[in-house]
């Protein structure tokens, strides 16, 4: 029976930072808010020209180099993200052609903030089956184009950032380390709870000039009810991962959740009853970064050390479907 593995992790985040008082100048919101209410004190934007494929590129190297393996060696390429470069295909392709991988699969995941999770999961998966040997698991946003920078949109426009981070998934014959359960859910009765409507294929053409003028081509979220139901599935589904291998709370050496709200990891720390110094948060710096958030979460914690071999990791996302997930593995 094979095992799936990470064996190399690399994030990247483009240079051009925005910070609470740059938005600011933009919108009726003040520094002292987004800090209270989210953590957030700033996040990497694009600048014109950028694509999401090139964001998951530059991860992507570095979690190659990591591994010690080469673009070559890939076999399957599974990219997490709401963006493309384009309106279609998805991204995934624009990385493999990148990547010079021509006739390697690749496949795109569009589960939001949990997209990451889902992707892993299937990573595991197809290495479990024997079906492929080194998987490249990318998970890449660009939301920043997409958000109304007018008060109209502030409550949005705040929380999120661009970033890139990936993971290269391996076989392995060890029995004891890797991936070792994944969980994932989803309750569409709530996919109006956090959306963007236009454009939509209801309507014929599908975009018209009269709805760029309207706030209903960016993004929505009913902010507290999506808040209520991210503090009480990301334990649960933690704990459902804890109850499938037979482990606790006390055993997990490390906690990396999806970056949602400062405030909402701090809450499912507590419920969980997991001490701070087990938890991983680089909410300031990065705000929410969808599908990317778990993995440059993931890579800047082993560059600081924070992930040593051997160590019980537990990864966990929430977020826009409603889907949620976790990922449990021995590093
Ligand atoms: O990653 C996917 C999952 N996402 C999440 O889990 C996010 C969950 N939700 C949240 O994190 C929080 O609900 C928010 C950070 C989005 C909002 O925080 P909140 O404490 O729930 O604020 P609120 O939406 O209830 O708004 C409170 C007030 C409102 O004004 P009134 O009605 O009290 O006068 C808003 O209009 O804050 C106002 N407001 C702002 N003020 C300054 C909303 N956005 C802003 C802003 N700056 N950017």
């Amino acid at each position: 029976m094979l095992n799936s593995k990470i064996i190399g992790v690399g994030h990247y985040v483009p240079e051009r930072v925005i910070t609470n008082h740059d938005l600011e100048q933009w919108m009726d919101t003040s520094d002292e808010w987004i800090r209270e209410r989210t953590g957030i004190i700033t996040r990497h934007w694009v600048k014109e020209g950028d694509t999401v494929s090139g964001l998951g590129l530059e991860a992507a190297k570095k979690a190659l180099d990591h591994a010690g393996l080469k673009a070559e060696d890939i076999d399957f390429i599974i990219f997490a993200s709401m963006a493309s470069d384009h309106d279609f295909p998805g991204a995934g392709c624009f990385l493999q052609e990148k990547m010079g991988l021509p006739g390697v699969p690749s496949m795109d995941i569009r589960n939001a903030c949990t997209g990451f999770i889902y992707a892993l999961s299937t990573a595991d998966k197809f290495i479990k089956t024997g079906t492929y040997k080194n998987i490249l698991v990318v998970g890449a946003e660009i939301q920043s184009t997409g958000l109304d920078l007018s008060t109209r949109g502030r409550d949005m426009a705040v929380l999120f950032g661009d970033g890139a981070g990936a993971v290269v998934v391996t076989a392995t014959e060890e029995k004891d380390k890797g991936i070792l359960t994944t969980h994932l859910h989803a309750d569409g009765r709530f996919a109006k709870k956090l959306w963007c409507e236009w454009p939509s294929v209801t309507h014929h053409p599908r975009i018209t000039k009269e709805m760029c003028e309207t706030d209903r081509i960016y993004p929505k979220m009913e902010g507290r009810f999506v808040f209520k139901y991210a503090v009480t599935y990301f334990p649960q589904v933690v704990q459902e991962a804890l109850e499938a291998t037979g482990y606790s709370v006390e055993d997990i050496d490390l906690f990396i959740p999806h970056q949602a709200n400062q405030r909402i990891t701090e809450a499912v720390a507590q419920r969980l009853g997991l001490p701070w110094e087990k938890v991983v948060s680089n909410i300031h710096k990065y705000g929410n970064t969808t599908a990317a958030s778990i993995p440059i979460a993931m890579s800047e914690a082993f560059q600081e050390g924070r992930i040593k071999d051997g160590d019980l990791v537990c990864l966990a996302a929430f977020g826009a479907g409603f889907t949620w997930g976790s990922v449990l593995m021995r590093w």
